[in-house]
């Protein structure tokens, strides 16, 4: 059987960081709502002419270096994003011409803040079924670009910023558990709720790119009872419980959503990573630039156990088991 190893991890933020003080003197806000509330101190804010291309190229040049890969290795890149740089074409493809690679496929996906996972999971499906060998997959969002400065509910919570992996194929006997690699996979998603969270505009609808909307409330209450779920899903899958978990990286959208959740499925909260207070939510960039500090602060170990997860519009939602 093939499985999915992650060979290299690259993120990339954009160079200005916009502090909760800083924002407070344009909305009506305060620092210490802010952090009450969500864990959030600062986000980083993309340049005036830089893109969710320009930052996604980057990590993915970044992931590459990591894995010491060619990019013409790559036969496939996904771009998990919910603002790519235009409707149409993928951003993915403005990613492929600037690593230089003419061959293979490049597609975006979106799962908003979920968009990660799905891509993960879409790249070991190809992986698994012989259809890639050497995947990037790419989270990377300028939500910035769809906030609207004037609701104080919404805009203070958001970043930009990107993460790619490179995953490879390798041969594995069927009943390898131990080795490196993706172990299990869940996907879900409820389209009842796809009003909670929205953004209010788009090309077939009002033909404006709109602003993001959101019941936070609303959002709140099913993040932790979704997310625990997917989680206690993924490990049943695997065969394995929560307490064999060495690292738990999460999508980082509000640090009682990861407070909560860490409780309702057992798990001790010092070996959750947490990154919501430096970065805000980058959605779909959120969990491999969560994967990248673990890796700078020297929390990835080979063998270790991680868990990955995420929920986004729509809702949709999911998990990721792996060996590192
Ligand atoms: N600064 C100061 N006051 C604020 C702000 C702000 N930035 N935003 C809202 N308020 C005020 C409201 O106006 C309201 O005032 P009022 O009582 O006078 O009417 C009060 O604070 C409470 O507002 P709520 O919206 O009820 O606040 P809540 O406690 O629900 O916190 C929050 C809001 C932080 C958004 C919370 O609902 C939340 O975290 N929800 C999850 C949303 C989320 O994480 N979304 C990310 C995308 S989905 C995902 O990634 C999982």
């Amino acid at each position: 059987m093939r499985r999915a190893i992650i060979e290299g991890l690259g993120t990339y933020l954009p160079e200005r960081a916009v502090t909760n003080a800083e924002l407070a003197e344009k909305v009506d806000t305060s620092d210490e709502w802010i952090v009450e509330r969500t864990g959030i101190r600062q986000r980083h804010i993309a340049a005036e002419g830089e893109f969710t291309s320009h930052l996604a190229i980057e990590a993915a040049r970044r992931a590459l270096d990591d894995a010491g890969m060619p990019a013409t290795d790559i036969d496939l890149i996904i771009l998990a994003t919910s603002t790519p740089d235009n409707t149409f074409p993928a951003t993915a493809t403005a990613v492929q011409a600037a690593l230089g690679i003419t061959g293979g496929a490049a597609f975006d996906i979106q799962a908003v803040c979920s968009g990660f996972v799905y891509g993960l999971t879409t790249a070991n499906a190809f992986i698994a079924s012989g259809q890639a060998t050497n995947v990037l997959v790419i989270g990377a969002e300028t939500f910035s670009r769809i906030l609207d400065w004037q609701d104080r509910g919404t805009c203070v919570l958001f970043g930009d910023g990107a993460g790619a992996v490179v995953l490879s194929a390798k041969d594995v006997a069927d009943e390898d558990t131990d080795g490196e690699g993706i172990l299990a996979c869940r996907l879900r998603s409820d389209g009842r709720y796809k009003d909670k969270l929205y953004v209010d505009g788009g090309p077939s609808s009002t033909q404006t790119v709109g602003y993001l909307r959101m019941e936070g409330r609303e959002v709140f209450k099913h993040a932790v009872t979704n997310i625990a779920s997917v989680m206690q899903e993924t490990l049943e899958q695997a065969g394995v419980s929560a307490s064999d978990v060495d690292l738990f990286v999460p999508h980082q959208a509000n640090i009682r959503i990861l407070e909560g959740t860490a409780r309702k499925i057992g798990l001790d909260f010092n070996k959750v990573v947490i990154t919501v207070g430096e970065h805000g939510n980058t959605s779909a960039a959120s969990v491999p630039l969560a994967l990248g500090v673990a890796a700078q602060q020297g929390r990835l170990k080979k063998g270790d156990l991680v868990l990955l997860e995420a929920m986004g519009g729509g809702f949709t939602w999911g998990a990721v088991l792996l060996r590192w």
